[in-house]
């Protein structure tokens, strides 16, 4: 029999829990989008979404989710037969690198596999190699979703400058925003692109870019980008509309507005210590789990690991076991193993992952694992006990 009834919990890496204020904020009539509020609120919204990144320099926001921020980023900035320098740790840089080549960008990738982060010595060796400068960037993500690595941004900056390579540092952001540590400026990233779905927990369909001034004289001496993607004018408007090229998202921006009340009133380095606290809490929870039993954390050393996501291995088919029987008996949607198998179909029937990004706190957590520690009783896969009370003493530790 199927126990499903009660509030449900989506619980994957995106698109994350989508807070009640949120929700009520965005339930009102259609404004007028030539009233001098909207520009205010765009303004406003510009100016928290700036502070949350860490920087003081240009923000472009776009009507698109990640792909779309990820185009723009390469659109504003490159012509074809420009060369970049990707590092992939899992599933998303690849992605920004198809999407580089679909714009006739040459990439030369190096690939880190599914279980480890950037190493800055082969970064280093690359860099070095490349005498004649003909990476123009260097791209990477700063939480690979599938994987839920975490990239040390600060370590990638250093690596550019031991070389004195003057590539671009280009940082996706888009499962770190508002849940990892991440300050463009004081890290000196280049560009970096983020989204409003995770983090910072408003329905998908926003995408931002951004960039710092050598990003901006890079893309200004640019000959060709559609005047949609161009950045020039979103990012210091002097109209309304040129915000976001066009009618202004009207909804998602009042929903957005009262998800950037939310994190500038909790305080950003709150709002990051609480991620930390939950994922240390998930992370010892699985390993009790593992201590007796197939599970197992992806990526095994803290430090590398993203406060936004775990990925968890247990192998097929309990992977898909357990999220079904969570789904079907606790009302909770775990995330499918997304690009987290070296070979394919069915890739992901050994694995899951927990999105703990946004909207989330102890007792949410808590009832997830509680459900996931159900199902391998239920199930009979084997598994350590006392993980929940390893979890409950992580965040009593806070
Ligand atoms: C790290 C990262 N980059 C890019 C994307 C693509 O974003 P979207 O699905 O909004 O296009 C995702 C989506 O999950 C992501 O996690």
């Amino acid at each position: 029999m199927l126990h499903s009834s009660g509030r449900h919990y989506t619980a994957i890496p995106g698109p994350s829990v989508i807070p009640d204020q949120v929700l009520q904020a965005m339930h009102q009539a259609g404004p007028n989008i030539y009233d001098p509020k909207q520009y205010e609120l765009m303004k406003g919204i510009q100016s928290d979404l700036k502070t949350v990144a860490g920087t003081k320099h240009q923000l472009a926001m776009y009507i698109a989710n990640g792909h779309g921020a990820w185009e723009a980023a390469l659109a504003n900035l490159f012509s074809s037969g420009d060369k970049v320098l990707v590092l992939a740790t899992g599933r998303f840089a690849h992605g920004w690198a198809a999407m580089a080549r679909s714009l006739g960008v040459e990439t030369e990738i190096i690939d880190f596999g599914l279980r480890s982060p950037i190493d800055q010595q082969s970064v280093y060796e690359a860099l070095s190699a490349d005498k004649s400068h003909e990476y123009k960037a260097v791209l990477a993500c700063h939480v690979d979703t599938a994987t839920s690595v975490l990239n040390d941004v600060q370590a990638l900056r250093n690596t550019l400058d031991e070389t004195g390579h003057p590539a671009l540092l280009m940082i996706d952001c888009i499962a770190s925003f508002g849940c990892d540590r991440f300050e463009m400026d004081n890290q000196r990233v280049d560009v970096m692109v983020a989204a409003c779905q995770k983090g910072l927990m408003t329905p998908p369909g926003m995408g931002f870019v951004f960039f710092n001034d050598k990003a901006a004289a890079i893309s200004a001496g640019k000959e060709l980008v559609s005047s949609y993607w161009d950045w020039t004018k979103r990012s210091q408007p002097d109209e309304f509309y040129q915000f976001f090229g066009g009618t202004s998202p009207t909804h998602q921006l009042f929903g957005l507005r009262a998800a950037l009340d939310m994190i500038l009133t909790e305080g950003l380095e709150n709002v990051w210590q609480r991620h930390a606290m939950l994922a240390g809490a998930i992370a010892k929870a699985i390993n009790v789990w593992g201590s007796a039993g197939p599970m197992e954390l992806n990526i095994q050393e803290p430090a590398h690991r993203s406060n936004a996501v775990t990925s968890i291995r247990v192998g097929a088919p309990d992977g898909t076991r357990i999220r079904d029987w969570v789904e079907q008996n606790a009302g909770i949607t775990l995330g499918i193993g997304l690009g987290m198998a070296e070979s394919h179909e069915p890739e992901w029937h050994g694995f899951y992952r927990i999105g703990h990004m946004g909207h989330l706190n102890r007792q949410m957590v808590m009832g997830m694992l509680g459900a996931i520690d159900t199902a391998l009783k239920t199930l009979n896969i084997d598994h350590g006990n006392g993980a929940l009370e390893a979890a409950s003493a992580a965040m009593a530790e806070q």
